[in-house]
């Protein structure tokens, strides 16, 4: 009978000594840490070290940011040099806001004229009146770099001075992410760029996600992008569905602050695999049409087909009663830690999804209807966009003013959920 060495167990397993990420000022040839940069000990393998954290992670210093490889790398990959020295502090603020939308617009009517359905029968259900969708020339890409740039403009930041670009979409332009192509074309040349898929909790998501990267990492300028093409995945021939949908993009700059100026009040995140089966875009693998056997030289390795995505699918039922059960416990979490009530908020602004899920949120947090901030008439659902998009506007329009506390929830496919209570500037 074959033996099998005995597995360590986990008590006695001793994980390899690694330098640690905090304490004093890490010397040249260990490791420092922002992000995924590493610096090794050989001159001849240093990749991209940009920050030498101190105690603390108060100071950073920004030493380089070429990828070097041995002692200078020529290559097209090169980020912009430059010693710079900046001192952050742990708390975010909400400094700039940004939003685009594609130009083709969809109204009701429009719809009606090729899914059975009425202006009237989506009103009085939804809300919606109309919804943007992608047109000639746009992208995810291109609306989110729109938007950014906005955003950066109102908080006066340069494109150079981006730490951190995450972009929130689960309709990337590239299968591998779009946050890199955004970077590149806002000039963001410092900046670590990586995309968070988390469909319609994605925009919440990733903001706390950004706060995080400040306050542990000693990032100083965080721009999060929410965008979604969900045209790209509906059906247009199930008027269950293709009615409720658009496109958008929507960006916010965080930028680091004193711990008592931290714009992040409180937060209550969650997801659910289980709810998985009410709302979902599945991947759709293609057979492969060539027989085993001569074609395939008798190997029993079988070619795996070409992947492309189903339509999305969705219980409308089951997403509503979950989102008005879940949202105001997680609001209410979120209130909590926050150490505030409802009647401490000026705005109400969850994940544009449908004006009834947002009338009976907000009854339930017994939130007046003149704080609840509500722009879907005109977009629709834009899934991971709808909350900066509506910050957006609400900030542009006067509506949102600086020290106003704004209860943010997203909630959709995943299922995840959550809420991020802030303050606006
Ligand atoms: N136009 C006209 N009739 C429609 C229609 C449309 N666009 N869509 C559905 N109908 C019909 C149905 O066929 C059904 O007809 P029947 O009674 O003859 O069978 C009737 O209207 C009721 O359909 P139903 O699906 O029960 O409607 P509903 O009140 O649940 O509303 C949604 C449907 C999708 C608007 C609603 O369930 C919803 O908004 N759910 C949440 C979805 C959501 O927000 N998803 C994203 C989360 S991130």
């Amino acid at each position: 009978m074959a033996t099998t060495a005995a597995a360590p167990t986990l008590r006695s397993w001793a994980a390899p000594a690694v330098p640690s990420l905090r304490g004093a000022g890490i010397a040249d040839g260990r490791v420092s840490f922002r992000g995924a940069q590493w610096r090794v000990s050989s001159p001849m393998y240093v990749l991209g070290c940009r920050a030498v954290m101190s105690a603390e992670n108060r100071d950073v210093s920004l030493a380089s940011s070429e990828l070097e490889r041995g002692k200078q790398n020529e290559g097209e990959f090169s980020h912009s040099g430059g010693e710079q020295r900046r001192r952050v502090g742990r708390g975010s603020r909400l400094v700039g806001s940004g939003s685009a939308v594609p130009k083709t617009l969809i109204s009701n009517e429009e719809l009606s004229k090729f899914v059975e359905t009425s202006d009237e029968w989506i009103s009085v259900r939804t809300g919606i009146r109309n919804r943007r969708v992608l047109g000639e020339g746009d992208t995810v890409t291109t609306l989110s770099v729109e938007a950014s740039r906005k955003a950066l403009e109102m908080a006066n930041v340069k494109p150079e001075e981006v730490d951190l670009l995450l972009l929130c979409t689960s309709t990337p332009d590239d299968l591998f992410g779009s946050a890199p192509q955004v970077q590149k074309l806002l000039g963001c040349h410092n900046a670590l760029a990586f995309d968070l898929t988390a469909a319609c909790s994605g925009f919440v998501l990733g903001l706390v996600t950004a706060t995080r990267f400040i306050r542990g990492g000693g990032y100083k300028n965080v721009l999060v992008v929410g965008a979604d093409a969900l045209s790209r995945y509906v059906d247009w021939t199930d008027r269950g569905t293709c009615i409720l949908f658009g496109d958008a993009s929507g960006a916010l700059l965080l930028q680091a602050a004193t711990d008592d100026q931290d714009s992040l009040l409180g937060f209550d995140l969650r997801s659910d695999g289980n709810g998985q089966k009410h709302l979902h875009v599945k991947i759709d693998n293609e057979e492969d049409p060539s027989p085993s056997g001569a074609e395939s030289n008798g190997s029993a390795f079988k070619k795996p087909g070409k992947a492309s995505y189903e339509c999305l699918q969705m219980n409308g039922k089951e997403v509503f009663r979950f989102a008005v059960r879940a949202v105001p416990q997680v609001v209410e979490g979120a209130l909590q830690e926050a150490g505030l009530s409802s009647e401490n908020i000026d705005w109400l602004l969850l994940h544009q999804a449908n004006q009834r899920i947002l009338d009976s949120v907000s009854d339930r947090l017994h939130i007046p209807a003149e704080k609840v901030i509500s722009n879907l008439a005109n977009y629709g659902n834009t899934s991971a966009a709808s909350i900066p998009l509506a910050l957006d506007e609400a900030v542009r329009s006067g509506k949102v003013k600086a020290g106003d506390v704004v209860a943010t929830a997203g909630f959709g496919a995943g299922l995840t959920w959550g809420s991020a209570i802030v303050k606006w500037g």
